[in-house]
């Protein structure tokens, strides 16, 4: 697939078909997700595949905040993957000290890179993808067991896009860039 066209052809899918996902397909996900770019190369990303439809039901039904457009786009994919980081490590020296101002801004920031690249490896082979910010992290990191010491950063679901959705329209190229020259 071409990169122009994967970076333009992939939509956040909402409507999957009924077609399973599989753990290998997942692992060959993150196998390619795990490329990503990352503060001093950290990698503090984790990835938590739900591909039971009980867990996966679970999730929908109490961690959701209620959001219930949320509930029904994690019941109708195959698998949610909980993207989580390792905490006060991006952004942070070893002794625990901000490297910059911005504090643990690095940490989300390496989330959001590992979280696209997971969603283009996953559209490049076929897959649907919806990243999800509307969720009950201390409600979700207890039914999943998240380690302490790790933050949920999104949810993503996966599975067989059921439907072609329109690109939402964009800002034009000239309202967003501000070449000095
Ligand atoms: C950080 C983030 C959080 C999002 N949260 C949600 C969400 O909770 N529910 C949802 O349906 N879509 C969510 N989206 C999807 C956006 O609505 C979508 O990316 C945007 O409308 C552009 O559409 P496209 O992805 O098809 O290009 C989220 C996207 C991002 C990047």
């Amino acid at each position: 697939m071409e990169l122009e066209q994967a970076l333009t052809g992939r939509r956040s899918i909402r409507q999957y078909t009924d077609a399973p996902v599989t753990a290998e397909q997942i692992r060959e996900i993150v196998d390619l997700a795990r490329f990503a770019p990352t503060w001093k190369n950290t990698q503090t990303a984790r990835y938590h595949a739900a591909l039971d439809p009980a867990v996966k039901e679970q999730i929908a039904a109490e961690g959701t905040m209620q959001f219930s457009k949320n509930s029904s786009n994690i019941r109708s994919a195959a698998a949610l993957v909980v993207l989580t980081t390792v905490d006060g490590i991006a952004g942070y020296e070893p002794d625990g000290t901000p490297t910059t101002p911005k504090g643990d801004h690095w940490q989300s920031f390496d989330a959001g890179i590992a979280c696209q690249t997971f969603c283009l490896a996953a559209y490049g082979k076929g897959l649907g993808t919806l990243i999800m910010g509307i969720f009950d992290e201390a409600k979700i990191a207890e039914i999943l067991h998240i380690p302490a010491g790790e933050r949920i950063s999104a949810l993503i679901a996966v599975g067989y896009p059921a439907v072609d959705p329109a690109a939402p329209k964009r800002r034009e190229t000239g309202e967003i860039l501000e070449i000095i020259g």
